[in-house]
């Protein structure tokens, strides 16, 4: 005799979807893995903007700050530590401002000028070419500079590439020479303009494309230009872009992306540290439209590039909060909680799981200017929940992406639901990294790692987490966000289980 079932309405869902409430799986295909995820994708962006060259990196020589010629020495070293593997400089906004010629030569002689947007303070020069190229070379990152298209002349674009990377004979390595660097730079990366569609002179895509190719055919030097894209979902820009570079070769190399997480609105971003659980799901699920973002433009470029030789670049992403409080409002000084490292894991993890197309990012900003992985006042320094992150998840870098289905359930806030679990995973010298982040603040998810055909035996974890969902660092007190151990257990018939705790962001390794 048959037996009678009740099915309830959970038992139903379990059956139509697979998923079982609280409980995550996560399945990796190393068979399908062959993307390498590029190191830029853990880039960084330095603007002249606020504090975050001037007092945050470059203090100069005769500061009371221990630093290596003008460098702050914890600075420098907080960044080698977190493998920082590229810095994009000098804007942002300000890149389209900037003479470079202004930023070489004796410091006392360089010309001062007004940083007209960012709190119209003045610019001494004191930090330019020369310092920038030197600090990189000192925490080992790659440089990508980003040339004056909005108020700058083709000339001066291309004299600057030729002063830094030629070994030629010119009036502009000579210049090079003068000012004591004999030998060019290795710079690849060169950034044609920033936001041309708004800071950068207003230009419409059809107006921008022909200036960007203008400017390509005499960056002579530049080995990957990056040309400016579009703000969030302006797909008509990115069509247009590809459209009119097609047929020539070795004119576009990269094509940026902005796109930042704001939890309400421009006029009123809402607060770093002071917001409630709403506002922690709305900024989660602001973020993951980033998934949204770069499947559409990929789609777009796919149609003029199915070849991907176009990277899509997206050199400004990040949290975008009101300053905090009695700050200047110009400097965008924001502090940085266990929501930024979530919002940070979760887009690591989105650009990983695309790194057949997303070919570097930049978070904004590396220093005191909105989501900063280090914080500075005066001779203090502040290691941020979202420098952790990056710390945890450079086993990413240059590492090959293993294709991943994760089935999860939904955290749920009125009647919007985000996916409980985000993840992504690589393999590198044997090792199988995965990053997992929870983003239900209240609840923990069980969490299954399999991986077919294979036999593990040993696996580690490491854990970003805290008490509560604003936990932040701060100048002299108790670090309340950092990378800490996490326990897992012995994987099992090459299954590993884990209980993942509420809004954290863990690492986990398998071998
Ligand atoms: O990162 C701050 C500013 O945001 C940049 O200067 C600009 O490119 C963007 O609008």
């Amino acid at each position: 005799m048959m037996k009678k079932m009740k099915l309830t309405l959970a038992g139903l869902l379990v059956l139509v979807t697979g998923i079982i409430y609280g409980q995550t799986t996560i399945t990796l295909y190393p068979d399908q893995a062959e993307t390498k995820i590029s190191k830029e994708i853990y880039g960084h962006f330095a603007e002249h903007l606020g504090r975050c060259i001037y007092g945050g990196i470059f203090v100069g020589e005769d500061s009371d700050i221990p630093n290596t010629r003008g460098f702050r020495d914890d600075v420098t070293g907080a960044l080698i530590d977190m493998k920082i593997p590229l810095l994009r400089w000098p804007g942002g906004c300000f890149a389209d401002t900037y003479n470079w010629k202004d930023g070489i030569g004796p410091r006392q002689e360089r010309p001062s000028m007004v940083n007209v947007h960012w709190g119209g303070v003045t610019e001494d020069n004191s930090f330019g070419t020369h310092e920038f190229l030197d600090f990189c070379e000192l925490i080992n990152a790659e440089p990508y500079i980003n040339v004056n298209v909005g108020s700058g002349t083709v000339r001066e674009a291309s004299e600057w590439i030729e002063y830094v990377t030629s070994s030629n004979i010119s009036p502009m390595t000579d210049l090079r020479k003068k000012n004591g660097r004999e030998e060019p730079w290795d710079v690849k990366y060169w950034g044609i303009g920033n936001e041309n569609w708004g800071c950068g002179g207003e230009m419409t895509p059809e107006y921008y494309s022909d200036v960007y190719r203008n400017y390509a055919s005499y960056a002579r030097g530049a080995r990957y230009k990056i040309a400016c894209g579009a703000s969030d979902s302006d797909y008509n820009w990115t069509d247009v872009l590809m459209k009119k570079m097609q047929g020539k070769r070795n004119i576009m190399q990269g094509l940026s992306l902005h796109y930042y997480t704001i939890t309400h609105n421009w006029q009123k971003k809402g607060s770093a540290t002071d917001f409630d659980e709403n506002e922690w799901f709305t900024t989660l699920n602001k973020t993951l439209f980033m998934d949204e973002l770069i499947q559409k433009h990929s789609t777009i470029m796919d149609k003029y590039d199915p070849e991907k030789r176009i990277g899509l670049i997206v050199d400004e992403w990040g949290n975008w909060f009101d300053v905090e409080p009695g700050t200047n409002p110009g400097f965008l000084y924001q502090q940085n909680t266990l929501r930024d490292a979530l919002v940070a894991g979760i887009n690591l993890n989105i650009f990983n799981n695309h790194a057949d197309r997303v070919k570097m990012s930049n978070i904004a900003q590396t220093i005191n200017v909105l989501q900063s992985v280090i914080l500075t006042k005066d001779d203090e320094m502040v290691l941020t929940p979202t420098y952790y992150v990056f710390k945890m998840y450079s086993v990413h870098q240059e590492a090959t992406m293993l294709p991943a289905t994760v089935k999860t359930g939904e955290y749920k806030m009125d009647r919007r639901s985000v996916p409980t679990v985000n993840a992504s995973a690589s393999t590198k010298d044997g090792v199988v990294s995965v990053t997992i982040c929870n983003l239900n603040p209240n609840e923990s998810e069980s969490v299954e790692i399999t991986i077919p055909g294979s036999d593990f035996s040993e696996a580690s974890g490491q854990i970003i987490s805290a008490q509560k969902m604003n936990a932040y660092n701060d100048f002299g007190k108790e670090e309340l966000v950092s990378m800490k151990e996490f326990a897992v257990a012995k994987p099992k018939n090459g299954k590993l289980t884990l209980e993942l705790p509420s809004k954290s962001v863990v690492l986990v390794q398998l071998k």
